[in-house]
């Protein structure tokens, strides 16, 4: 058999560091069927983070963990620095990917990186994921001075748990996070799967991302009377269920109605959740999301006026929260434009899109210049256990953040 050439021997052994070091972290809060739970500041999120810290230490880097529990890793001093990754927890019955490729990605394209001027730093930040204390972004936001104690103290999970109280049952204080996503940071770039269908759907090998949705997540308390469902007639009832179920649909019209925006109702309590009690009381949270700040805000601001008029109609108590509010973000164009240079020299397929998922990436860019890097996820499906990408498309994209890395020390440089 004829050897493989040098640049495709080390192609391959990148691809096979990648899959392994994937199905390493898949075991950590992994599940059957393919599946993974490793929710913010739980054990199994700290696990991972240990994993990624050995791997980068075995590279000769030096580990850090801040207060927030986003863990750092020195691949080379100085500042300004290059900082690239992303995160290690998943929602609830999630994939692999989301996250876990890009950090194990950024470990590819800093090991490989050599020479530069610039120090070079990959980061795992902590708490991505909005999905257990519905505000996401939590470590990149505190690291970026953008997330108060107020703000974080207002958040509970499903159990009514703080995102502080969690922490410190897993040996962090996030309120004494220092902010240090500053001018040192020359640019972050992260590598993401797309979690959609337009690179597979354009058959293009990269995504070059110019915009990242915002997003504004609220809660609805909806109050009104728990009765027996056969000695109650219908005109006498205060059903809080039936009102929710109007609001889902206004929420899925209210989307509709917009050019982008799109809008979830992805949880529900209902209370007592018995088939023979009339539902007195039902908690709903609503996820809404645009790249066009306007509309964003004016979704958000239809949502609720739709849900008072409901509540009003049917005689019910409403309460509402609004968990976080993001504004959508536009990414610089200038390393953008690097990476797409990159693209071209090496014959790839490129596209230019906008993420309507949320990403670190957009909490960055509010202290440093950000890019993302998209590659291709199997049907465009995430955030559920059948989430898949191949590990040769994670390490080509991590060869371009590598050479672009690269053209970005020179340029700046020269400068
Ligand atoms: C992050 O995964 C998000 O929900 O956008
Ligand atoms: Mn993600
Ligand atoms: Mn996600």
């Amino acid at each position: 058999m004829t050897e493989p050439p040098i640049g495709e021997q080390s192609a391959n052994a990148s691809a096979k560091r990648v899959r392994e070091r994937l199905a390493e972290l898949a075991t950590i809060g992994g599940e059957g069927g393919g599946g993974v739970t490793r929710l913010a500041y739980t054990e199994a999120e700290r696990e991972a983070h240990r994993r990624f810290a050995d791997w980068a230490t075995l590279e000769g880097a030096r580990c850090h963990v801040d207060p927030a529990g986003n863990t750092v890793a020195i691949f080379r001093d100085g500042a300004p620095y290059f900082l690239i990754g992303s995160h290690l927890d998943t929602v609830m019955h999630g994939g692999r990917y989301d996250g876990a490729a890009g950090v194990v990605a950024a470990l590819e394209a800093a090991s490989a990186l050599s020479e530069t001027r610039h120090g070079v730093r990959v980061v795992a930040f902590a708490a991505e994921e909005g999905a257990r204390f519905g505000r996401p972004t939590i470590g990149s936001s505190l690291a970026a001075g953008v997330l108060n104690d107020l703000g974080l103290g207002a958040l509970r999970d499903a159990d009514g748990v703080t995102p502080a109280a969690a922490a410190a049952e897993v040996g962090l204080s996030p309120t004494e996070t220092q902010p240090w996503l500053d001018s040192d940071v020359a640019c972050f770039f992260e590598l993401h799967i797309e979690q959609g269908r337009q690179l597979e759907s354009g058959a293009a090998r990269i995504g070059l991302v110019d915009a990242i949705a915002g997003s504004v997540r609220l809660q609805f308390e909806l109050t009104g009377r728990a009765d027996h469902s056969g000695a109650t007639p219908m005109r006498m009832r205060a059903d809080a269920l039936a009102a929710a179920s109007e609001l889902v649909l206004a929420v899925e019209e209210i989307a509709r109605r917009h050019r982008s925006t799109v809008a979830t109702v992805g949880r529900v309590q209902v209370r007592p959740n018995s088939v023979t009690t009339i539902p007195g009381h039902v908690m709903l949270w609503v996820d809404l999301r645009d790249v066009d700040p306007d509309l964003q805000r004016r979704a958000a601001r239809q949502v609720l006026e739709t849900a008072m008029d409901i509540t009003e109609a049917r005689g019910l108590h409403m309460g509402s929260r609004v968990l976080s509010e993001q504004p959508p973000i536009v990414l610089p164009a200038w390393p953008r434009a690097i990476l797409y240079d990159d693209c071209r020299a090496r014959n790839l397929t490129y596209r230019v899109l906008s993420s309507g998922a949320g990403h670190d990436a957009a909490v960055v860019a509010r202290r440093a210049p950000a890019a993302m890097l998209f590659i291709p996820c199997v049907d465009g499906v995430s955030h559920s256990p059948r989430e898949q990408a191949s590990p040769e498309d994670i390490a080509l994209g991590a060869e371009v953040l590598c050479s672009a890395l690269r053209r970005t020390d020179a340029i700046i440089a020269s400068q």
